[in-house]
């Protein structure tokens, strides 16, 4: 693990610029002035139980309520609100139905082709019963984990929420990971149920999603899944498998559209999400029922400054942690109105984006900064053709937003008006960590700001003493928040080492590290500087090197392979591979293209390497450790500095310089 400055922090460093809210924001915001925010973090800080307990109850619907706030009896193994009972979706639907939301459009569609559709919360609920009941009619129970492998379709939240609604975990595996990392996935979680579709469109292209199932199942996820559920959306040919696959909408149709709540304990797990780490196989990270739903609640609450008419939309996908929180959770507890597109912007429609905005005149706009690049790099006449007038909030996530980009977005997209919120956080911590609230916090092009009321952090070195100001650290979160991931599914091992025992902090106990570099300035502002362990980032999607080494190291062809990050300035990183090759193979295009293809099938499109660099050898130590510090160099094409003593051999590297 290095804090290398691989990361957009060279232009960060000098960054000084600084944005108050407008004074119209500001005024009509609900969180508007600094003794508000003060007080709340104060309340957090003087009295964290009491702070949570007062939010648990506000907020949330429970069905009976809790005793216990927090229980650390067994850290970091943390329980939240342990004996209260409640079921998100009662929370994110029946009681604004109840409290007379239920004409208010709860969810607005757009499909790729062009297609649309809405759904008032009263119509939301009766599909997600619906759906809810047909899952209980193929057998499925309390507690059976469900994956969920979809295109961004209406079904995708019906079934995330109708599993909720039964008591039966989700494992929503993005559409663009290929069949081998679904089948891992369906049999690291033993998925009995899969809910998939024909297929999905994205950039033109249909996605083969259920032939993706059907592989996965024939390659070793047979020994866990037995029934599949298939959406229509493509129309495309698939074959069906007797007795295993049905149809949704015959499935659905004669289904009731009541369906009782199932009654959840707060600690009762809602869903696993895969995601990469420093090791090969990615990680069922584990959220539960209450301390999720009030932390995706609260965070969009206080963030996105709801109010009652916004049109809000997140353009994630469902498959990351993002679409989790801020397309379905967040927005539907709060009584959104959220908006799904199926689409990404793509060569032959570039503004599809802002035509959305400009369509449903969106009030609220969330979206990455690897897409602000894109856009910047298209041109402004792109977003400058379509009113975009009704904007009045913008935010970004994933990785960090260089100030050019930060810039662009606040000019050409929010015409100057509409404060920004850099979002950092992660699918372990739930919800947002640290934002600006829009109508209190200045933002500095680049800084995510403060963590919010509640979250404390710190920036320390690797024995966790803490930095000093606008000195490079690890970061670091200093008490357990409610959103928090519970565990690894499976591996409740790899849960306390990669997150509560790497780094030794002097005295204290319990304490979350990140895996992210971070600085904080003169001005108490945060500014992220990427990974420090051996995850890639790329157009904001992680990867874990590792993942995809093994990935190459399964190709007959290769002994041995390293993979490093390299700055792009469009994705944030890609995927660089250097390659040593079994003996009498030998390197030539045709082989570097079947490498490529071989990661894209072992995982996913995400994962393709943009350069294999075949090589006799790599650079290792002594001790035979690849020094995975030279080769990020070698791919970035910079000097190689730093001690070079180790290596074992030094004439590699020459090589290797020529061929980089
Ligand atoms: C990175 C996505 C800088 C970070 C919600 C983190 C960010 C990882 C930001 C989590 C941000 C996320 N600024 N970096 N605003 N937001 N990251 O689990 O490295 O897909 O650790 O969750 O994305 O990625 P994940």
């Amino acid at each position: 693990m290095t804090l290398d400055k691989k990361n957009s922090i060279n232009n960060i460093l000098e960054e000084k610029r600084i944005f108050p809210p407008s004074k119209k924001f500001a005024e009509n915001s609900n969180i508007s002035t600094q003794e508000e925010l003060l007080s709340l973090k104060k309340q957090a800080s003087d009295n964290p139980i009491q702070f949570w307990e007062s939010f648990a109850k506000s907020e949330l619907d429970w069905f009976e309520p809790f005793q216990t706030v927090l229980d650390n009896e067994n850290a970091p193994f943390f329980k939240w609100f342990k004996e209260g009972k409640l079921n998100i979706t009662y929370n994110c639907l029946d009681r604004h139905i109840k409290r007379g939301l239920g004409g208010k459009t709860a969810l607005i569609w757009e499909g790729e082709p062009g297609d649309s559709k809405k759904y008032t919360y009263e119509e939301l609920l009766k599909e997600v019963c619906r759906a809810a009941n047909a899952l209980k009619a193929i057998g499925v129970k309390k507690g059976d984990l469900v994956c969920i492998y979809m295109p961004m379709i209406p079904e995708a939240m019906f079934a995330m929420l109708a599993c909720a609604r039964i008591g039966a975990p989700h494992s929503v595996v993005f559409g663009g990971f290929s069949s081998e990392a679904l089948k891992d996935r369906l049999i690291d979680g033993n998925a009995r149920y899969v809910i998939t579709a024909d297929g999905g469109f994205r950039k033109d292209k249909v996605i083969e999603l259920k032939q993706a199932v059907d592989a996965a199942i024939e390659n070793g996820a047979d020994k866990v899944v037995e029934k599949v559920v298939v959406v229509q959306r493509t129309k495309k040919n698939i074959s069906m498998v007797d007795d295993r696959d049905l149809w949704w909408h015959e499935l659905v149709k004669d289904q009731k559209d009541q369906c009782e709540p199932e009654i959840m304990s707060s600690e009762d797990r809602l869903f696993i999400l895969y995601t990469s780490g420093s090791t090969g196989k990615p990680k069922g990270v584990v959220h539960t029922t209450g301390g999720y739903n009030l932390w995706s609640h609260l965070t969009f609450k206080w963030i996105f400054d709801l109010k009652d008419d916004d049109i809000y939309w997140c353009t994630a996908d469902v498959g990351w942690i993002t679409g989790h929180s801020y397309i379905v959770y967040g927005p539907l507890s709060n009584g959104a109105t959220t908006l799904m597109y199926e689409g990404v912007p793509r060569r032959s429609n570039l503004g599809a984006f802002w035509e959305i905005v400009q369509k449903y005149k969106v009030s609220i706009f969330y979206t990455a900064p690897t897409a602000i690049r894109a856009f910047m790099k298209s041109g402004r006449e792109i977003p400058d053709k379509y009113n975009l007038e009704s904007l009045r909030l913008l935010g970004t996530v994933g990785e960090p937003i260089n100030p050019e980009a930060w810039m662009w977005y606040k000019d050409v997209i929010g015409k100057d008006k509409c404060p920004i919120v850099d979002t950092w956080w992660q699918t372990e911590t739930g919800g947002v960590m640290i934002s600006p609230l829009p109508g209190v916090v200045a933002t500095k092009p680049g800084s995510a700001t403060f963590p919010l009321p509640g979250i404390e952090v710190e920036i320390v070195d690797k024995d966790g003493d803490k930095v000093k100001e606008n000195e490079g650290g690890y970061l670091i979160i200093k008490k357990p928040w409610p959103g928090m991931m519970r565990t690894i599914h499976g591996n409740s091992k790899r849960y306390l080492e990669s997150y509560w025992e790497y780094i030794s902090f002097k005295g204290e106990k319990n304490v979350y590290f990140a895996g992210d570099g971070a600085r904080i300035d003169e001005d108490g502002y945060i500014w992220i500087m990427g990974r420090v362990d051996d995850v890639i980032s790329v157009s904001g999607h992680r990867l874990g090197t590792m993942e995809i080494e093994s990935a190459l190291v399964s190709h007959k062809s290769v002994a041995e392979s390293a993979v490093v990050g390299k700055k792009d300035d469009l994705k944030g990183e890609v995927i660089v591979a250097f390659v040593s090759l079994e003996k009498d193979v030998n390197g030539s295009s045709e082989l570097v293209e079947d490498l490529k293809k071989h990661v894209v099938n072992e995982i996913g499109i995400i994962a393709k390497p943009e350069k294999i660099i075949i090589s006799d050898s790599l650079p290792k130590t002594r001790s035979g450790k690849i020094m995975r510090r030279i080769l990020r160099s070698l791919a970035g094409g910079e000097k190689i500095s730093g001690d070079i003593s180790t290596l074992e051999d030094s004439s590699v590297l020459e090589k290797l310089k020529e061929l980089s």
